[in-house]
């Protein structure tokens, strides 16, 4: 039994292949933005913070980092669809190069959402890095450039992912398994 919870998580990606793999996505990073002078690095809240701070530490050039809060969940494991913004870039990304940062690409809506908004702020280049992509479940088709891991459609938790806010400090990438 998991400690933080009354449901069981079993690991579906173990924290060495996780490290292993942002190695990986760093370099193809870097070497897309190699003409960049700054790239302007944003993570959506919460889910991405714990990737995006090993992400950026793997890319050797220079990177700002900025924050988005959106909402699209309540405490469930059921899509709203409902997109708010809870908390906005402080930076401006006109002109910029920026990469997009996401935990999870599910229905995709919250990703295409986020994308026009910030479009509409006129980047020189924006591109998509999720860890996490289930695409049997997508509603909407995003573009994404950088994929960590393709799951089956299992709600997941740890690095950063919660279920009802607990488990984002697992080290690894664990699903919840439904009660019987
Ligand atoms: P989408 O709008 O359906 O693509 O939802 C994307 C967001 O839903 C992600 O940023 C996650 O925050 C959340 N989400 C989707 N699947 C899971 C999961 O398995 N565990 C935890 N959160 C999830
Ligand atoms: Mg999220």
């Amino acid at each position: 039994m998991d400690p933080q919870s009354d449901y069981e998580i079993d690991e579906l990606i173990s924290a060495k292949s996780i490290a292993a793999r942002v190695e990986s996505l760093a370099k193809d990073i870097g070497t897309y933005f190699e003409n960049t002078e700054k790239l302007i690095v944003i993570g959506l809240l919460r889910g991405s913070f714990v990737f995006i701070a090993d992400l950026v530490r793997e890319l050797e050039m220079p990177v700002e980092v900025d924050f988005m809060e959106v909402s699209s969940y309540g405490d469930t494991m059921e899509s709203s669809r409902e997109v708010r913004i809870l908390k906005d870039l402080r930076g401006e990304i006109e002109g910029r190069d920026v990469l997009l940062v996401e935990d999870i690409i599910d229905t995709g809506h919250t990703m295409h959402h986020v994308l026009s908004l910030l479009q509409s702020r006129g980047p020189k280049k924006m591109e998509v890095c999720a860890l996490l992509d289930k695409p049997s479940r997508r509603e909407v088709k995003v573009d994404v450039r950088w994929i960590g891991f393709e799951i089956p459609d299992e709600f997941v938790v740890g690095y950063g992912i919660d279920y009802a806010q607990l488990n984002r400090n697992l080290a690894y990438i664990g699903k919840v398994r439904p009660p019987n």
